[in-house]
């Protein structure tokens, strides 16, 4: 009480009127302790009510996101992905977590694909190996560096500059014939590379196809046990295998084991949908990571209202395109939360038709010499050289250097007629 009555007597807005009290023994003009407790209140209540005042107005434009976030029960490292939401916070997703398979959900255009990239981004760059079965043509762009400038504006926001736009190394396979689809995994494990299989040519049932297809070959490739993740397989738009869309119900069937097996070969699973309530509950239970856009499909939004309540339901019927709900059990005590995504390093213009058929004829010409060098190899002849210029081109491939891979081809083509 002296203290404060002390303080007070040093404020000067307060001068004038002790002086004169000084000054004047007889007027009335004296304050004693209680009145300048009284006034001590009375400016510190103003203050503290103009600070409130403040603070909501302040806090006025952050009121999409109404979920709860405990900043200490986040992750702290693995893929950046970008920013909890109307915070000044990095969002970060462990690699690890991605061996429990993530899930992707949203309306067309509310950002699922860019996500899915960015985690991809993010794998390939802690040199996991990636395999996307895309039936937009949208995964192309992986291979030249991002020059989009509403993506590059973007950068400052997540501490990116614009120097950190890059490509990635890798390969852009056109499937044209589900039929003769076959694939060997262990051949695109390549740590840090992408390897695209556009499917936008194929027939929407014929999805179905490719999807069973390549989880049976990763369960017949023989992976040793791996504990993290080192392979990241991508399926774009999987709402095509539902039955509604007019899927058989075998491409769930297979996704049903891959989730439940994959892990332990290192091997995660990214599947990107439109819907997500019609997943099968296996296929739920197995999936450690859920990232729900924007939308308007009742089921998805019901659920949402049913296991995580009426913020989560708010906030994702008005997310910003690029603003996801994420959810993992161990994170923020269990609540999801939302994530504002990056942009991408990598450049968002998918591959021209023309320039995926060039893709298309120089891998059918390197599969073609990979054939006749094993024939050569068969009978009897020494193939390192052959070998080795062939993977000099395959290398040059990986960059989209097709002028160089031309002068290895042509050479190899006239060794080997
Ligand atoms: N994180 C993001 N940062 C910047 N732009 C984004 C982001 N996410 C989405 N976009 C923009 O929205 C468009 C649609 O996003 P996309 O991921 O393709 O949607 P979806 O796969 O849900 O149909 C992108 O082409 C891009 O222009
Ligand atoms: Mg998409």
């Amino acid at each position: 009480m002296q203290f404060l009555a002390y303080s007070l007597s040093s404020l000067p807005f307060l001068y004038p009127l002790q002086q004169s009290s000084r000054s004047s023994a007889t007027t009335s003009f004296y304050l004693d302790d209680a009145t300048k407790m009284a006034i001590l209140i009375i400016v510190f209540s103003a203050g503290f009510i103009a600070l409130l005042y403040l603070m909501k107005k302040t806090s006025a434009k952050k009121t999409k996101y109404l979920t709860s976030v405990d900043t200490q029960r986040l992750p702290g490292e693995g893929a950046h992905v970008g920013r909890i939401a109307e915070q000044s916070l990095s969002a970060y997703l462990p690699f690890d977590k991605l061996t429990m398979h993530s899930l992707v959900a949203g309306a067309t255009g509310s950002g699922k694909t860019v996500a899915a990239q960015v985690v991809a981004e993010e794998a390939l760059l802690n040199k996991v190996s990636i395999l996307v079965f895309d039936p937009t043509a949208q995964w192309t762009g992986f291979l030249r560096k991002q020059a989009i400038s509403d993506m590059l504006k973007r950068y400052a926001r997540f501490g990116l500059q614009k120097s950190d736009a890059r490509a990635f190394d890798g390969n852009i396979y056109l499937v044209e014939n589900s039929e003769t689809f076959q694939i060997n995994v262990k051949k695109y494990m390549m740590p840090g590379e992408i390897n695209v299989f556009v499917l936008n040519r194929l027939k929407p049932q014929e999805m179905e196809i490719i999807v069973t297809r390549v989880i049976k070959a990763v369960f017949e490739a023989n992976l040793e046990e791996y504990r993290g993740l080192r392979l990241l397989i991508v399926f774009d738009e999987v709402h095509r295998l539902l039955p509604k869309f007019g899927g058989t119900g075998e491409g769930f069937k297979q996704i049903e084991r891959a989730v439940r097996e994959f892990r332990k070969w290192g091997v995660g699973m990214v599947l990107v949908s439109q819907v997500l309530s019609d997943f099968v509950g296996e296929i739920k239970a197995n999936i450690g990571t859920e990232m729900q856009f924007r939308t308007k499909y009742e089921q998805d939004l019901e659920r949402i209202r049913y296991k995580f309540g009426p913020e989560s339901l708010l906030g994702v019927v008005k997310a910003n395109v690029g603003t996801g709900l994420m959810h993992n059990s161990e994170y923020n005590n269990g609540n999801p939360y939302f994530v504002e995504f990056r942009p991408l390093l990598h450049n968002v213009v998918r591959l021209s038709d023309k320039e995926l058929d060039t893709y298309k004829r120089y891998n059918d010409r390197i599969v073609a010499l990979e054939q006749r060098i094993e024939k050569m190899k068969e009978d009897g002849n020494d193939v390192f050289d052959l070998n080795l210029e062939l993977n000099l081109a395959k290398d040059k491939m990986k960059k989209g250097a097709f002028n160089i891979v031309d002068i290895y081809l042509e050479s190899l083509e006239g060794k080997t007629a």
